[in-house]
């Protein structure tokens, strides 16, 4: 027998062997090492090629296209098996039960709006209910919105009352004295009221600075300010609007107006809402959350100063506003009974979960 007949002789045997052996394989990895033992380097395919070269060169071909019909065969029936012990698997797995086709699928985890975000949202939307604006100003600014214009001039002792974070350089341009973290949202009025004509009735919400911190105090916190400028407003309709916020956002409780100082308005006011605590309990004086004395501090208020009138160009004889400013993490504090303002900052979400 010539060695090239040999040779296809042991193809054919191999084919049949391998029929043989994996009809008795019973899982993966034993497929695996059986594959390897027919096509691996080393394998008996290989070991059969390594004889291609004592063959006549007529037989070659031959022998070549039987090798790979070899390896074809054996490559597709390792496929078709392998399938076969995954659908096995699987089959296993829903006959046990063990995948439960009736349980939910997994949802996503939700987040939702941080406290702070909430209370902001709903003090616009009562607002904006009664006809007012959104307006918003730079978080940096310069002395002259700040304070200048606002009727709070270089020396004045008001400027102690919100110590300020100035910031080096003179990026804003030629304007006097240094850029500032703004203390308050005050300086959005001027802005307002420089590019609109009136009548006006806005809010303006946003972040202001100051150099406090303590369980009361950040450092960065927010403020909603409020403006009205028109002929003829009164501080009755100040009064309005302001027992009307406070209605819609507490609900109905007791409010007073007491006579208070801010350079910018003239008469001034402090708002200041009846106790939840402690209302109508005899011993008011153990109450922690107003010191015993009935009334919390919710908002400063007056009728906007002649002279803010006239650094916007507006002429206070023929038109009067009324301004109101108010803390929004106190406003949240007060009305979900949060003790320490620094909780809002801390992201620690067994707090922020609870809103
Ligand atoms: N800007 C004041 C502050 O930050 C709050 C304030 C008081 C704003 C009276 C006003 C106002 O518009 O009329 O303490």
């Amino acid at each position: 027998m010539e060695v090239g007949d040999d040779l296809l002789g042991r193809v054919k045997i191999l084919e049949n062997r391998f029929h043989g052996e994996i009809s008795q394989v019973a899982n993966d990895q034993e497929l695996l090492r059986l594959k390897a033992c027919y096509l691996g380097k080393q394998g008996h395919l290989a070991e059969v090629l390594r004889g291609l070269g004592q063959m006549p060169s007529e037989q070659r071909p031959l022998l070549g296209q039987e090798a790979n019909r070899l390896k074809q065969v054996i490559d597709h029936s390792c496929r078709d098996t392998l399938k076969r012990f995954e659908d096995e698997k699987k089959q296993k797995k829903l006959a046990q039960g063990v995948v439960d086709l009736t349980l939910p699928g997994r949802s996503a985890v939700l987040g939702s709006a941080h406290p702070l975000r909430q209370t902001m949202e709903e003090v616009e939307d009562i607002f904006l209910h009664l006809g007012f604006s959104i307006f918003e100003g730079p978080d940096v600014e310069q002395d002259y919105y700040n304070f200048a214009a606002l009727n709070i001039s270089a020396n004045h002792p008001a400027r102690d009352m919100q110590d300020t974070f100035y910031i080096d350089g003179d990026f804003l341009g030629g304007h006097v004295g240094p850029p500032l973290l703004r203390t308050h949202t005050s300086p959005v009025q001027i802005h307002v009221m420089e590019s609109h004509k009136p009548p006006i009735r806005m809010i303006a919400p946003g972040a202001v600075y100051r150099r406090d911190s303590d369980i009361t105090h950040t450092p960065m916190f927010h403020q909603v300010e409020g403006l009205v400028v028109d002929q003829e407003v009164r501080f009755s309709d100040l009064q309005g609007i302001v027992a009307l916020f406070l209605r819609k956002f507490f609900g109905k409780r007791g409010v007073r107006f007491r006579p208070s100082y801010f350079p910018f308005t003239e008469p001034s006011a402090e708002v200041d809402l009846a106790c939840a605590a402690c209302e109508g309990k005899k011993d008011k004086s153990a109450c922690r959350l107003c010191s015993g004395t009935g009334w919390l501090e919710v908002m400063g208020c007056g009728m906007v100063h002649p002279n803010v009138l006239r650094h916007v160009k507006y002429n206070p004889e023929k038109l009067t506003g009324f301004a109101f400013g108010m803390g929004i993490e106190r406003m949240a504090m007060l009305r979900l009974g949060i003790p320490d303002i620094r909780l809002f900052y801390e992201n620690d979400l067994r707090f922020l979960r609870q809103f």
